[in-house]
C-alpha cells in the first residue's frame, strides 16, 4: 500500500471501520444495518449522520454483517486504490447477498457521487446509490429497494449541511468526536476529485456548531475536532442576518474554546492560502485550543503548486509557517504532500524535500500522485511521470519525514505535557495512552487513579518516530 504509506496511522487512512452499534436490546428494532466507511474523516462523521437517519426510522446499527438486513458501504474516490479498496470490498458483500438475497447493497459517498447511476450498472448486486448530500433521503431509498426498485440520489445541494441531525456516535471511545463545520470545497486544485463528489462550499449554521459541541462535552467528551476540506473559508451569516454579523472561523473557533476550558478543540485542514493570523492569535489565546496545525504543502515547487492551483507559491507557504512559529511557537505542523504529479522534474521533487526540512512537520500523510478522472488535471495535463519513478520519489519523502519525525520528537524528550488520556494502551493495559496538545500519541504507565478522560501531566523520557514514551508526574 505504498500510496497509502505514511509514518503514522491516522483517521484518514482508518479503513473500513465498521462502526459499533446503539443496539443495547436487538429486539428494539426491526431491521439492522451494517456500515463500513472509507477515506477521510468527513466521510467517518457522515456516517454518523446516516446512522442517526436510519436509527430515527428504526434501524438498529451491528457490527455483524452477517446479520445485517441493509449494507451501507461509504465510499473515496480521492485515489485510484481507495476505489479499488471498496470496490474489492463490495465483493465480499456480494457474496453475503447471494447467500441471503432479502439483504440490500447501498453505495454512499464520494464515489457514488462520482459513479452515478452506472453504479448500478457495473455492480449488479447493488440496490442503492446515494451521494453525501441526499442522505436525508435514505429512508425512502430504502423503501424503494425493498420494493424490488434500483433507487439513485447524487443531487449535490447548495444548502445541505445536515446541521439539525445530531450524530449517532459510533465507533467511538467517548472522548473525542468529531464535528462537520462545512462541506463542499470552493477550491479547484487540478488533481483533487473531491470538489465534484462533494459539491459546493457551504456553512454549517454557527450555533448547531456550538450546541452540538456543548451537548458532546456534557456528554462527557472531552476533545472536539472541527472538519472541513477548507476550514479557513468558513464564513456563516445567521438568517435574517448580514454581513456584519457573520462569523468566521477565528470567531468559530473562540465560540467552541469558550464552552468549557477542559474541552479541547482541534481542526483540520487549513489551506495555505486561507489560514489567518487572526486564526492564529485565537488559537494562542486559548490553552484549550491544540497546537497542531495540518498544512498540507502538496508540493515545494512554485511551478508545481502553479499547475496544481494551490493558489500559493513556495515563499508564501514557507511565510505561513514562519508566522506560526512567530504566534504558535510551540505548535505542531503537519502536512500533505504529492510525489510525482504532471510534469514534476528532479529539481521540484527536490525543492519538495527541502520545504519540508524547512517546515520541520511532525507527521505527512505522502502519496504519489492518481490521476482522477474529470480533473482539471486529467483534462489538461499529462501524466507523465512514470509509476517507478513517482515510487521512487516517494520513497525519498517517506523517508525524510521518517527521519524529520524522529529528530522532532527527541526534542521532547525531557518536557512534560499535559495530556488527554484516550484509553488504555493497544499493547499493554498496564499502560495509558494519551495525546498532548500537539497531537503526538503518548504512553505511559497507569499510576493513580486515573480514568479515561482525564488530564493528566506526563514527562517524557523516552521515543520513537510515532509515539512519546513518559511517566506521570
Ligand atoms: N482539503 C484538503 C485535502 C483533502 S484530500 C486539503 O486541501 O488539503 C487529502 C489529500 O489527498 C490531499 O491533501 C492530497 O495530498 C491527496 N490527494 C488528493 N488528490 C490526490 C490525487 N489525485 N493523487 C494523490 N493524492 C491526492
Ligand atoms: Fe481538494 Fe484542494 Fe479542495 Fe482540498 S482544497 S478538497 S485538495 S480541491
Ligand atoms: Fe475521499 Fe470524499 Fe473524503 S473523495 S477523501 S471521502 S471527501
Amino acid at each position: 500500500m505504498l500510496d497509502l504509506a505514511t509514518t503514522k496511522v491516522h483517521d484518514e487512512q482508518r479503513q473500513g471501520e465498521s462502526f459499533a452499534p446503539f443496539k443495547e436490546d436487538p429486539n428494539a428494532y426491526n431491521k439492522l444495518f451494517y456500515i463500513e466507511s472509507y477515506g477521510c474523516q468527513m466521510n467517518f462523521a457522515d456516517s454518523e449522520v446516516v446512522a442517526a437517519i436510519l436509527n430515527k426510522e428504526g434501524f438498529g446499527a451491528t457490527r455483524k454483517v452477517e446479520e445485517a438486513d441493509l449494507i451501507f458501504i461509504n465510499t473515496c474516490s480521492i485515489r485510484e486504490k481507495a476505489e479499488q479498496t471498496v470496490r474489492k470490498r463490495l465483493t465480499d458483500f456480494k457474496k453475503l447477498k447471494t447467500a441471503r438475497p432479502g439483504t440490500l447493497i447501498g453505495v454512499l459517498g464520494c464515489m457514488a457521487e462520482r459513479l452515478k447511476s452506472k453504479f448500478l450498472e457495473e455492480e449488479k448486486l447493488v440496490d442503492i446509490v446515494v451521494g453525501p448530500d441526499a442522505y436525508r433521503s435514505l429512508p425512502r431509498l430504502v423503501d424503494e429497494a425493498n420494493e424490488g426498485q434500483k433507487s439513485v440520489n447524487v443531487l449535490l445541494s447548495r444548502e445541505e449541511t445536515y446541521a439539525d441531525i445530531a450524530p449517532v456516535r459510533l465507533n467511538s471511545n467517548g472522548i473525542s468526536a468529531f464535528v462537520s463545520i462545512m462541506r463542499g470545497c470552493n477550491n479547484m486544485c487540478s488533481f483533487c476529485v473531491v470538489p465534484f463528489t462533494r459539491g459546493r462550499e457551504r456553512s454549517r449554521d454557527a450555533e448547531s456548531i456550538v450546541q452540538e459541541c456543548r451537548d458532546l462535552f456534557e456528554n462527557g467528551y472531552k476533545e472536539v475536532t472541527l472538519l472541513g476540506q477548507n476550514v479557513d473559508s468558513y464564513h456563516y451569516i445567521p438568517k435574517d442576518g448580514n454581513e456584519s454579523d457573520a462569523v468566521s472561523f477565528a470567531k468559530l473557533l473562540e465560540k467552541v474554546a469558550l464552552i468549557a476550558p477542559e474541552l479541547r478543540v482541534r481542526f483540520s485542514t487549513s489551506h495555505p492560502k486561507d489560514i489567518t493570523d487572526e486564526v492564529l492569535h485565537t488559537m494562542a489565546a486559548y490553552e484549550n485550543i491544540c497546537k497542531c496545525i495540518h498544512l498540507p504543502v502538496q508540493s515545494g515547487s512554485t511551478r508545481i503548486l502553479q499547475l496544481m492551483n494551490r493558489t500559493y507559491t513556495r515563499e508564501w507557504y514557507i511565510k505561513k509557517v514562519d508566522r506560526i512559529r512567530e504566534i504558535l511557537p510551540d505548535c505542531s505542523i503537519t502536512s500533505d504532500i504529492i510525489a510525482g504529479f504532471c510534469t514534476e522534474e528532479e529539481q521540484d521533487h527536490q525543492d519538495t524535500l527541502s520545504v519540508m526540512d524547512y517546515s520541520r512537520y511532525d507527521l505527512s500523510y505522502m502519496f504519489f500522485y492518481s490521476e482522477r478522472p474529470g480533473t482539471l488535471a486529467q483534462r489538461r495535463y499529462k501524466d507523465d511521470v512514470p509509476l517507478e519513478l513517482k515510487k521512487q520519489r516517494l520513497q525519498e519523502i517517506i523517508e525524510k519525514q521518517n527521519q524529520l519525525s524522529l529528530e522532532n520528537y527527541k526534542k521532547d524528550i525531557g518536557r512534560t505535557f499535559k495530556v488527554l488520556i484516550d484509553g488504555d494502551s493497544k499493547r499493554s493495559a498496564a499502560n495509558w495512552v494519551g495525546r498532548n496538545s500537539q497531537n503526538k500519541v503518548v504512553v505511559f504507565p497507569k499510576n493513580g487513579a486515573h480514568k479515561k478522560g482525564d488530564y493528566v501531566m506526563v514527562q517524557i523520557n523516552d521515543c520513537t518516530q510515532a509515539t512519546l514514551f513518559g511517566t506521570i508526574i
